[in-house]
């Protein structure tokens, strides 16, 4: 990156792609493009955001809470550092809870008739066949981010040894092949990691060590993002660049704040917000952050705290939301364990995502998957369609869920829960654990 010109590395928030003039457009993104309703000067939101401030998302507002002080939107983290103009904020960004959601892509495609840097080829449903030089032909082969906002991964199979095949594979976008998985995946959000799991990536991929050690995981995830989707080169493990951006996403917190109707979350007694987060010793154990709206004289507050007992105490069909989201307050897994949920199952897929069918070597059994996930990195049959736990903070901020968002609502989320592991709600069950995991 030492080579790059300076005027060249500032360049690519998450932007219009304006190679020169980044501060301009953070601030023109802020006071126009995201819809900031911020009380601060706008001098301010040149280079940063303040701590806890409100950023409106469908439920409420959420806000970041950094432990440098305020929200730098300057650093390394904010730099195109390959050749393709990406940055990490370019998949990455703050009003999205540090994912990015279809209704963001589909504004920046508005925008630039598809030619912003997070449209490139290497997520396009299929590379080989798509027409890139019409807006029309782009708006075709960038449909699965745009829907739903998931980016294409995959490639190749797990080296040997592995105890499946691979024995058919039925793609709509007629990229897959025998050879090659199409894995569809939603940009995990780069927070609340001080309290969270060590495994990095939907599928662990990026995970370092035994037992993990999360900031090995961070850094691998940095350097091979740098020299992936970015196409820049492989930085050393303490490269200052990526000790930068390793700090960076380490010291943020991001939650809901306000909900409408309830009121600020950090208030009367209860502690949601990112601040009281960022505080938050990492330990195994029960939601304990609505504890004091039991049964509240505002209705709306006392339906997070029934929806907090319901995530926490043993549903009626037997399964606890709080035994895999087992970090208290945070939601990851305590044990950095992944599972499978049924979200890659072929009765949960949705028709345009690849489906793949595996046969177990030794048992000759079958799975259809739409992606392999954690038995694609260990090779075990055990561990297909297996994903990470996520955190469940700042939900609101980005819809749709689970790895491949094919959940577009939290109502989804609940219901996938009912149609595929058991899980029996009432509707005003169903209503109160939505109104809780909106408020977290
Ligand atoms: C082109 C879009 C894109 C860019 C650019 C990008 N990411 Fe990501 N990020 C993703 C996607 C998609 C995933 C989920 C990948 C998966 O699980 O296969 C992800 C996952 C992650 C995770 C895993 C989080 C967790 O909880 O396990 C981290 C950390 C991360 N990215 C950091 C970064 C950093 C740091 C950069 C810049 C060096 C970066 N990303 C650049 C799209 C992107
Ligand atoms: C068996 C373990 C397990 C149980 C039980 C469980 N979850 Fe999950 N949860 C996961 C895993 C693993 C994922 C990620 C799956 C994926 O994306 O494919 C997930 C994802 C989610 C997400 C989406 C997060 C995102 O970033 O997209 C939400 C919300 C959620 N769970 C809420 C709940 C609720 C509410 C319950 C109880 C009704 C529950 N979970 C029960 C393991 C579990």
């Amino acid at each position: 990156m030492q080579t790059f010109m300076p005027a060249m590395k500032r360049c690519n928030l998450w932007g219009l792609g304006n190679q020169t003039r980044a501060t301009v457009a953070v601030l023109a993104l802020l006071a126009f493009g995201w819809g900031f309703d911020y009380a601060s000067g706008a001098q301010k939101f040149e280079t940063s955001i303040d701590n806890n401030q409100p950023i409106r998302n469908p439920g409420g507002h959420a806000a970041t809470f950094s432990t440098q002080g305020f929200v730098v939107l300057t650093g390394e983290y904010f730099q195109a550092q390959g050749t393709n103009g990406r940055s990490c904020a370019s998949c990455h960004i703050p009003p999205d809870a540090w994912s990015i959601n279809p209704g963001t892509l589909q504004r920046l495609f508005d925008e630039t008739e598809g030619t912003h840097p997070v449209f490139n080829p290497v997520d396009a449903n299929n590379p080989t066949t798509a027409d890139f030089s019409t807006v029309e032909g782009r708006r075709a082969a960038y449909s699965m981010l745009l829907t739903h906002g998931v980016f294409r991964r995959g490639g190749a199979l797990k080296a040997e040894p592995r105890e499946w095949d691979l024995i058919a594979v039925v793609d709509p976008h007629g990229f897959a092949n025998l050879t090659r998985l199409v894995h569809w995946r939603r940009a995990m959000p780069t927070i609340n990691f001080a309290v969270g799991s060590a495994t990095v990536n939907w599928d662990g991929g990026n995970t370092m060590g035994t037992p993990p050690d999360q900031r090995a995981g961070l850094i691998n995830q940095a350097r091979r993002n740098v020299n992936g989707v970015q196409m820049g080169p492989l930085l050393a493990i303490d490269d200052p660049i990526i000790t930068d951006i390793v700090d960076f996403e380490s010291s943020l917190s991001t939650a809901q704040l306000i909900v409408p109707g309830v009121g600020r979350l950090d208030s009367d007694g209860v502690r949601g917000g990112p601040e009281a987060l960022a505080f938050m010793p990492k330990f195994e154990g029960r939601f304990d952050l609505y504890d004091a709206w039991a049964g509240h004289k505002n209705p709306r507050r006392a339906q997070i705290a029934r929806g907090q007992e319901l995530f926490n105490n043993t549903n009626r069909g037997g399964r606890r939301c709080g035994a895999c989201h087992s970090s208290a307050n945070n939601g990851t897994n305590f044990n950095n364990l992944l599972f499978d949920i049924g979200t890659a199952s072929a009765a949960a897929a949705t028709p345009d995502l690849t489906l793949h069918t595996f046969r177990n070597r030794a048992t000759g059994q079958i799975r259809q998957l739409t992606d392999a996930g954690r038995g694609n990195v260990t090779g075990l049959w055990n561990d297909l369609g297996k994903f990470k736990t996520p955190t469940v903070r700042a939900l609101a901020a980005r819809a749709p869920y689970f790895h491949n968002g094919i959940a577009a609502t939290l109502e989804d989320v609940v219901r996938h829960y009912e149609t595929h592991l058991g899980f029996i709600f009432t509707d005003e069950e169903r209503a109160d654990l939505v109104a809780f995991l909106n408020a977290l």
